[in-house]
């Protein structure tokens, strides 16, 4: 009998057309891609829900509930956003107002920052704020991506191979996570392994 694949899901929080954002989520999906791994990615329109006014996902519109029933199927999420004035996306993080306050209990979930300017720390830390404050267990491999141009225009240049080993990293470590944390939420591993 063959395993249920483990879900892994990304979500971009740039829709613009072009984005960089979702160009590094694609590196960290593929890298992340093996027999057993079923990857999905949300972008776009998808992700043009309308603002989180604190009802419940159940009772406003279909595509609400719709998006917010698929994140809670996935087993591993990779979250993407664009550096916006060093913070995260509206976009994304109206997406994850509405999951609601613990709405990453019990999932594994990798973070992706990308900034135009030289850095993408302040995104990457307040988009890690969130996901703790949401109860994620977030897989300690960072991945912001400042110079976005460059490593997207310029992927042959060092500082681009760097940037795309980086998310070929995170997307290599996102299974190994999710399935250490089954096995230990299960009983079969030891909490040493998780520190
Ligand atoms: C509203 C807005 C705010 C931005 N603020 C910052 C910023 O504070 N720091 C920075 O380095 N880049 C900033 N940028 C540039 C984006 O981080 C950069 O264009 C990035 O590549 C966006 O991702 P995208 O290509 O997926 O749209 C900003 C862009 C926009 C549209």
């Amino acid at each position: 009998m063959s395993e249920t694949p483990l879900s892994l899901l990304g979500l971009c929080g740039s829709l613009r057309e072009g984005s960089f954002t979702l160009q590094a989520l694609q590196v960290v999906l593929d890298a992340a891609g093996a027999p057993g791994v079923k990857t999905e990615i949300v972008a776009g329109e998808d992700l043009r829900l309308p603002l989180c006014d604190g009802r419940h996902p159940d009772d406003f519109a279909p595509e609400v509930a719709a998006l917010v029933g698929r994140i809670r199927k996935a087993r591993a999420l990779v979250l993407a956003t664009p550096d916006y004035c060093g913070a995260v996306s509206a976009v994304l993080k109206n997406v994850l107002d509405w999951l609601a306050p613990d709405g990453l209990a019990g999932k594994v979930v990798g973070l992706v920052a990308v900034a135009g300017g030289a850095s993408a720390d302040g995104s990457l830390l307040s988009l890690r704020e969130i996901c703790l404050r949401q109860a994620a267990w977030v897989v300690p491999i960072p991945a912001p991506v400042p110079l976005s141009n460059e490593v997207f225009g310029k992927p042959e240049a060092p500082f681009s191979i760097t940037m795309h080993a980086q998310l070929r990293e995170l997307g290599r470590e996102l299974p190994k996570a999710a399935r250490m944390l089954s096995d230990w939420s299960a009983g079969a591993v030891g909490v040493r392994y998780l520190v």
